[in-house]
C-alpha cells in the first residue's frame, strides 16, 4: 500500500499498476486533465506538477515544494508526498496569484501549455524569495512554448514571482498539512502491485539491499527520468521495480575534512549546493543539465546508474577521482568511477548490486579543475561532448593530470594518452599541441544527429586549449556558454 496527499486529501493506493505515471493518474484515474501531455519524455513541461515533501530538522518540518515532470514520474514514488496540480491551485473561487499573473500579462496564448508554466511559477513562488528575472528564466527552462509567447509569460513570473509574494492557502494550511504528512509518513516498507507486476519502496538502505537480493530482475528506479522513458517512449512494461527514493541513508550528503559523501538517491538539485561549493565548473555544469524539473527528481546515483555515454557527471567525477561504493547484501566495495564503466552499457555492477553512495575528494588548491558541455542548446539539452581536466602543475611542470570526456566513446572515458602526454612536461604551447594530437590515439567517436566524429574530436580538443588559455588567463570566463 502507498499513501499520500492529493493537495489536502489523503489518497490510499494498492492495487495499480506500477507503471502507471503520475500523469496518467491524475487525468485517467481521477479525471483531472488540466495537466497535460505534450511529449511524454520529460522535454516540454506541459505535464508539470508540484511535489511537497517534509524538510527539515524533527519538530522544525517544513514542506519543500519541487516542480517535476509528472509524464516521467511513477505513482508509487509519491508515497508519503503531497501531489499539487493545476486544478488546486485556484481557491474559494479564485485564481491563484500565478494564475492572476498569466491572465494579466496575457501569458496563455495556446493554453495548452499553460497549466505547466502556471505549476513552475508556484513552485518557484514557493522555492524563493523575490528571485531575480536570471531565475525565473531558469525556473521556465523546461517549459516550451512553441508559440514562442516567452515574454509575456516572463512578465508573469515577475509579477507573481520577482514582486512582493502574495500568500495562498498553501501557506495558511502548511501546518495542517505538515501534520498530516507526518501522520502519514512511511513506517514500512510499500508496496504498488497490480497482478505480477510491483513496485517496492523500501526506507532502509538494509531493506533495500534484501529487496534487490531476493528480486534480482527488479529494475531500481530513483527519479525516473531515464527509467520511465522505457514506459513512455518505447512501451515496455516493466514488471518489478524497487522504488530508492525513500531510503533516507541514500539521500544524505557528508561532508567529512577530504571527502564529500553523496547518497546516491540525492536529486540533482541537491548536489547542486555541496558540489557547486567546491568545484564551482560543477554547479556550473548543474545548471545545465536538463532543466530544473528534471534535476528536481533525476540523482546522482541514476545519472551514473544508466551508465550513458553522454551522461553529464561521469566525466566530471572520474577526473576528480571520485569513487563509489556498491553494496550487495551486507557487502560493500569501493571502486574508482573509472573503472565502473566497462562497456557500452556494460558496468562492473554485479546481480543485486547498487550503487549506495558516490564519494568525491574535496577540492585541493593545488589542482585545477574545469569542465566544459557543448551542446546544441543551452538549456535542457543532452551533450555531444562533456570534458573536465584536473592538473596539478608545480612551477610550471605537470605533476599529475586526469582528462576526461562523455560522448566521445561508448562509455565516460579518461584519455590517457593525452594525460600521457602532459604528466611531467612544462604547461606551454607545445605540451598542449602535443596532448591535443594524442587525442586521436585515445578515442574514434561516433557521428550522429548530435554531432559528427570529426567535430567531437576537433571539440575536445579544442575544449583542452579552451582550458589551458583558461589557466593562463583566469578572469576569462567561457565555459559556461561553451555551445554549438
Ligand atoms: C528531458 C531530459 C533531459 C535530460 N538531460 C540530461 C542532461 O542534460 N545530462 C544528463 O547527463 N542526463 C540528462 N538526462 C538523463 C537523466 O535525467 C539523468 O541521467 C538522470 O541523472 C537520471 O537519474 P534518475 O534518478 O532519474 O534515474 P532513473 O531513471 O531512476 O534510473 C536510471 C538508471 O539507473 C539505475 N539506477 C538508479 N539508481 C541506481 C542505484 N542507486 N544503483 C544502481 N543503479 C541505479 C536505474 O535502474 C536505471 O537503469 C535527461 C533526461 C531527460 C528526460
Ligand atoms: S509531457 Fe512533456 S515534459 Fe511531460
Ligand atoms: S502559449 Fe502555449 S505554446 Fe505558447
Amino acid at each position: 500500500m502507498i499513501q499520500f496527499l492529493l493537495n489536502q486529501q489523503l489518497r490510499t493506493e494498492h492495487a495499480l499498476d506500477p507503471n502507471l505515471t503520475v500523469l496518467e493518474y491524475l487525468r485517467e484515474h481521477l479525471s483531472k486533465p488540466g495537466t497535460k501531455e505534450g511529449c511524454a519524455s520529460g522535454d516540454c513541461g506541459a505535464c508539470t506538477v508540484v511535489v511537497g515533501e517534509l524538510h527539515g530538522e524533527e519538530g522544525q518540518e517544513r514542506i519543500r515544494y519541487r516542480s517535476l515532470n509528472s509524464c516521467l514520474t511513477f505513482v508509487s514514488s509519491l508515497h508519503g508526498k503531497q501531489l499539487i496540480s493545476v486544478e488546486d491551485l485556484k481557491h474559494q473561487g479564485r485564481l491563484h496569484s500565478v494564475q492572476q499573473a498569466m491572465v494579466d500579462c496575457h501569458g496563455s496564448q495556446c493554453g495548452f501549455c499553460t497549466p505547466g508554466f502556471v505549476m513552475s511559477l508556484f513552485a518557484l513562488q514557493k522555492n524563493s524569495d523575490a528571485p531575480d528575472l536570471h531565475q525565473a528564466q531558469e525556473a521556465l527552462a523546461g517549459n516550451l512554448c512553441r508559440c514562442t509567447g516567452y515574454r509575456p509569460i516572463l512578465a508573469a513570473a515577475e509579477q507573481s514571482c520577482c514582486a512582493t509574494r502574495q500568500p495562498d492557502q498553501f501557506d495558511s494550511l502548511e501546518p495542517q498539512t505538515i501534520a498530516r504528512l507526518k501522520a502519514i509518513a512511511p513506517t514500512a516498507i510499500g508496496e504498488l502491485n497490480s497482478g505480477e507486476k510491483r513496485c517496492l519502496v523500501p526506507l532502509t538502505v538494509a531493506d533495500l539491499a534484501d529487496l534487490y537480493s531476493a528480486h534480482p530482475e527488479a529494475r531500481l528506479l530513483a527519479g525516473g527520468t531515464d527509467l520511465a522513458l522505457e514506459v513512455t517512449q518505447f512501451h515496455r512494461t516493466l514488471p518489478v521495480m524497487i522504488y530508492v527514493g525513500n531510503v533516507a541513508e541514500m539521500k544524505r550528503i557528508e561532508t567529512f575534512d577530504d571527502r564529500l559523501e553523496i547518497g546516491a538517491a540525492t536529486s540533482l538539485t541537491d548536489c547542486y549546493a555541496a558540489l557547486a561549493a567546491e568545484y564551482p565548473d560543477f554547479g556550473a555544469l548543474l545548471h545545465r543539465f536538463a532543466s530544473l524539473q528534471i534535476r528536481n527528481q533525476g540523482t546522482l546515483g541514476g545519472n551514473i546508474g544508466n551508465a550513458s555515454p553522454i551522461g553529464d557527471s561521469p566525466p566530471l567525477l572520474i577526473a576528480l577521482g571520485a569513487k563509489i561504493v556498491l553494496r550487495k547484501g551486507q557487502t560493500t566495495r569501493t571502486l574508482l568511477l573509472q573503472d565502473y564503466f566497462i562497456d557500452y552499457r556494460i558496468t562492473a555492477r554485479e546481480e543485486s548490486e547498487f550503487i549506495e553512495k558516490i564519494i568525491v575528494p574535496r577540492a585541493d588548491p593545488a589542482r585545477s579543475f574545469r569542465a566544459y558541455k557543448v551542446s546544441k542548446r543551452l538549456d535542457d539539452d543532452i551533450s555531444a561532448v562533456c570534458a573536465a581536466f584536473d592538473l596539478h602543475i608545480d612551477n610550471g611542470v605537470i605533476k599529475d593530470a586526469r582528462a576526461a570526456f562523455g560522448g566521445m566513446a561508448a562509455i565516460p572515458k579518461r584519455a590517457k594518452a593525452c594525460e600521457a602526454a602532459l604528466v611531467g612536461q612544462p604547461w606551454n604551447h607545445a605540451t598542449l599541441e602535443a596532448a591535443c594530437a594524442a587525442m586521436a590515439d585515445d578515442f574514434t567517436p561516433l557521428s550522429d544527429f548530435r554531432a559528427s566524429k570529426e567535430y567531437r574530436l576537433l571539440s575536445a580538443q579544442n575544449l583542452l586549449r579552451k582550458y589551458f588559455i583558461e589557466l593562463q588567463t583566469p578572469h576569462i570566463e567561457t565555459r559556461v556558454t561553451a555551445y554549438v
